[in-house]
C-alpha cells in the first residue's frame, strides 16, 4: 500500500465506502479490484475477480501491433483476440481502428460478461464468442492476437497475483506455452494470405516461442521484440506482401 494507492482509493470510492476500501486496500486487495476500473490505453475499464487486471506490457502490445497493422495492404480488416479477459486488448483496437470487424475469445462465461460491459461502456461493437481458443471460431483474419495465460506452475509469482487474479488467466500448462503451441498449431486455418499474429509472452520464453514460430510458420517472418524494460515480451509472426 503506498500514497498513490491510497490516493486512488480515495478519489474514485463513494463516500459510503470509502472506510472499508481503505480497509481492503490494506489487507492487499489490488486498488483496481477495489475500485473496479482501471485506465487502458486511456479508456476506463471495469474490472473485477473474474478478470486480470490488465498491464502496462498489454498497452506496449497493442501500440506494436498497430505499427504493423500499418503495414497491411487490406482496408477493412479482421482481427480475432484469444483470451480477451476485461476485452481491454479487443475493444482498445476497435476503438483505433474503427473500420475493422474485432472477435474476441474467452472459455470464461463471467470474463466475458466484463468484457461485453466495457464494449457498450466504451461504444465498441465487438462480437464475442464462448470459446476454448480456436474451438468455435470461424473464418479467416489478417490479425490474430492473445495474451494468454503463460505462468508455469513451478514460476515464482507474485503472492498478491496469485491470491486475486482468476488462476485461469494466469496458468498454462507445459511450462506455460501450451496455448502458443495449441494456437500456431491451428492458426493457418484462420489465417489471410497477408496476416500478421502478435503474442505477448513471458519474458523467459522467448526462445521457446520463437521455436514454436519456427516449427508453425517455417518461411514467415518472426521477431521477438522487448518492452521498455528490455525484457523479450512480445512475439510477432507475420506475411505482409508476397512479392
Ligand atoms: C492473461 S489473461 C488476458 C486477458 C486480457 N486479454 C488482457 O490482456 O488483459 C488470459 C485470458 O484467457 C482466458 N482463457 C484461459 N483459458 C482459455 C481457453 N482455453 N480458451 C479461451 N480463453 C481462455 C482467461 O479466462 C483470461 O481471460
Amino acid at each position: 500500500m503506498n500514497e498513490k494507492e491510497i490516493e486512488y482509493v480515495k478519489r474514485y470510492s463513494k463516500k459510503e465506502d470509502l472506510k472499508s476500501n481503505l480497509k481492503k486496500l490494506e489487507e492487499g486487495l489490488p486498488v483496481q479490484y477495489i475500485v473496479g476500473n482501471v485506465d487502458f490505453y486511456g479508456r476506463i475499464f471495469k474490472v473485477n475477480k473474474n478478470v486480470l487486471i490488465p498491464r502496462f506490457e498489454t498497452e506496449e502490445l497493442i501500440y506494436k501491433t498497430l505499427q504493423y497493422i500499418k503495414k497491411l495492404s487490406q482496408q477493412k480488416l479482421s482481427i480475432l483476440d484469444l483470451g480477451t479477459g476485461s476485452g481491454c486488448i479487443a475493444i482498445t483496437l476497435k476503438k483505433e481502428l474503427p473500420n475493422t470487424q474485432v472477435i474476441a475469445v474467452d472459455l470464461s462465461d463471467d470474463a466475458l460478461l466484463v468484457a461485453r460491459e466495457n464494449a457498450k461502456q466504451n461504444d465498441a461493437e465487438i462480437t464475442f464468442l464462448h470459446s476454448d481458443m480456436l474451438e468455435h471460431v470461424t473464418g479467416t483474419f489478417d490479425v490474430i492476437i492473445s495474451n494468454p495465460p503463460y505462468i508455469a506452475k513451478t514460476d515464482e509469482v507474485d503472492e498478491k497475483v496469485i491470491k486475486y487474479e482468476p488462476h485461469m488467466a494466469l496458468f498454462a500448462p507445459n511450462d506455460g506455452l501450451y496455448f502458443y503451441q495449441s494456437i500456431l498449431k491451428e492458426a493457418h486455418k484462420f489465417l489471410k494470405e497477408q496476416f500478421i499474429i502478435a503474442f505477448e509472452i513471458g519474458e523467459a520464453q522467448g526462445e521457446q516461442v520463437v521455436g514454436l514460430a519456427n516449427q508453425f510458420f517455417a518461411g514467415c517472418n518472426i521477431s521477438l521484440e522487448k518492452d521498455m524494460q528490455g525484457r523479450d515480451r512480445f512475439l510477432f509472426i507475420f506475411q505482409l506482401d508476397k512479392n
